[in-house]
């Protein structure tokens, strides 16, 4: 069966006192939820603080079965001289088990994209990370009707150059760019309907057990109001959260929205 998570992507948020209180608050919750009958259903749950905070937030969690510690971004390359870069092999060192790859964020400020992020996916394998790779149109990519080909297309130069036993570590998120941070959520339907695209390219392009067993996870204005509505879906199999991330109370009920 594939895994039901949910992240917390914090982006670059808050001061270590601030990323303190709210793993703190995390944790109460968290405890709580376990000691409780239904807690021992909980979904994954992933935290992607920023670097500086890695190893503080790993070590709060380190007995956890199903909290997980992700970084933002890495690097493509091992290591060397590449000024005020993070490369997954530190990434691992410092706790941490998963990596953002290929944010839209990334993509539009920073440049990435294609052979960058496969790059970079790589790296996250070898060092024995798993890269949640983002994919998602743009608006005016989606009014023109072309938002099924530019995903595919980011997943074919991002993930499937890989063998189908690399690509069954990977957590794919679709993040409609025009629903990050916007307020605007893609329908439970829009999100359902891309996933399940997702869903039939992997099987097509390797098979259908891949397809089955790959979480697909939705992020763009996901919140503890709609969340329950976004992951009743078949395809959807949990959610990479921004904003709302950083509010312990409502990031909880999103991870109990979702349910095993
Ligand atoms: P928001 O939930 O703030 O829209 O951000 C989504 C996102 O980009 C998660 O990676």
């Amino acid at each position: 069966m594939r895994k039901k998570i949910v992240a917390g992507n914090w982006k670059m948020n808050l001061s270590l006192e601030e990323a303190k209180a709210l793993v703190s608050e995390l944790k109460v919750k968290i405890d709580n939820y376990r000691n409780s009958s239904e807690g021992r259903e909980m979904p994954q749950v992933v935290l992607f603080p920023p670097f500086p905070y890695l190893t503080r937030v790993a070590d709060v969690f380190v007995n956890y079965d199903q909290v997980f510690l992700g970084a933002q971004n890495c690097h493509n390359e091992d290591q060397g001289a590449y000024t005020g870069e993070v490369s997954a092999m530190m990434i691992r060192s410092a706790g941490a088990s998963h990596v953002i790859i290929g944010h839209s964020e990334r993509r539009s400020q920073f440049g990435e994209g294609g052979i960058v992020l496969a790059e970079k996916t790589r790296q996250a394998l070898k060092n024995g990370l798993t890269p949640v790779f983002c994919c998602g149109e743009k608006l005016p990519e989606r009014e023109k009707n072309a938002h099924f080909k530019v995903v595919a297309d980011q997943l074919l130069e991002g993930l499937f150059w890989m063998h189908k036993d690399q690509l069954s570590k990977v957590v794919i998120a679709y993040e409609p760019v025009w629903a990050i941070g916007t307020g605007k959520t893609a329908t439970p339907d829009q999100a359902q309907e891309m996933h399940a695209y997702i869903r039939k390219l992997l099987a097509d392009t390797y098979d259908q057990g891949l397809a089955d067993e790959m979480s697909i996870l939705y992020g763009g204005s996901c919140n503890a109001k709609n969340a329950a509505d976004i992951f009743r879906n078949s395809d959807v199999d949990g959610g990479l959260i921004g904003g709302a991330s950083l509010k312990p109370d409502d990031f909880f009920s999103i991870i109990t929205a979702l349910k095993p």
